[in-house]
């Protein structure tokens, strides 16, 4: 296809912006002022919010929001007391962002980039990183791990959501219309395993290039950049053929040990 998938996906997520894709509808006045008075509420998944002792108390907490704009949570985490920092490669979500940190005063740091590459950042200079379902935009998800480590202070956590890798078994647009059928392996990759006309479809509809990581790829990607996992569960994409026989994403919490 001879494009980079990070040209590419920057390019795309500045265009669901546009489409209105739902990763990309910021959160209205009134659930910042919520969150003002302590009352907010994230996902890292699809649906289930992220349990609050997760988290350590916000205030005052240096926050990364790892390949996280869209304006859904780092301004809640903002108004919550947060110093928080928004890392991303699109623009236009970024620009979400900045519109709600306009709209309800809010102080956010916004950084362009790829999520792969935080070297604009000290070692150990973030409290948390909080890294939602995004990996599944880069072709191999261990630089991630290696990077929110490394920028985290020994005793910083980790919250990340990810894709399971069953989810890239099944011919996509079969599952759209409710049928599970087998068609690929993994890993996977939108660039190894689909046609070359179901890649102009997708470039044509704007869609970001996916690829498929393994379990080992992404809890064990965790482990080997020195992570202890100290939470996990499951969640589910409510319309999904596949998400009603199992749940085909993972929120995970781990910690870099002191
Ligand atoms: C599904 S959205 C996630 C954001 C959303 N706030 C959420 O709750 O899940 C995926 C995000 O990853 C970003 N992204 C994709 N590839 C990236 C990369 N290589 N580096 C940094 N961000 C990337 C997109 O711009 C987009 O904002």
């Amino acid at each position: 296809m001879g494009i980079d998938p990070a040209d590419w996906n920057r390019v795309a997520w500045d265009r669901q912006v546009a489409r209105g894709n739902r990763w990309t509808r910021p959160v209205d006045a009134a659930a910042i002022a919520a969150a003002r008075r302590g009352d907010w509420s994230v996902v890292l998944t699809p649906s289930k919010p992220v349990p609050r002792d997760w988290f350590p108390p916000l205030a005052g907490l240096e926050l990364l929001a790892l390949a996280s704009a869209g304006g859904q949570q780092a301004p809640l985490f903002a108004a919550a007391g947060a110093r928080v920092t928004v890392h991303d490669l699109s623009a236009a979500q970024l620009g979400q962002d900045r519109a709600v940190a306009e709209r309800d005063g809010l102080a956010l740091r916004l950084e362009s980039g790829d999520m792969r590459d935080l070297s604009r950042y000290r070692d150990g200079s973030f409290d948390l990183v909080f890294h939602p379902c995004s990996n599944a935009f880069v072709p191999d998800p261990q630089p991630v791990w290696n990077e929110a480590f490394r920028v985290l202070r020994p005793g910083g956590v980790l919250l990340a959501g990810v894709t399971q890798p069953v989810r890239f078994l099944f011919d996509e647009k079969r599952l759209e219309q409710g049928e599970l059928v087998v068609r690929h392996s993994l890993p996977y990759s939108d660039l190894v395993h689909l046609t070359e006309a179901e890649r102009a479809a997708f470039v044509a509809a704007d869609e970001p290039l996916c690829f498929g990581h393994t379990l080992e790829q992404q809890l064990g990607g965790q482990l080997a950049a020195g992570f202890v996992l100290t939470g996990l569960y499951e969640d589910r994409e409510p319309d999904c053929a596949l998400d009603r026989r199992i749940a085909c994403y993972l929120a995970t919490r781990a910690v870099r040990p002191r």
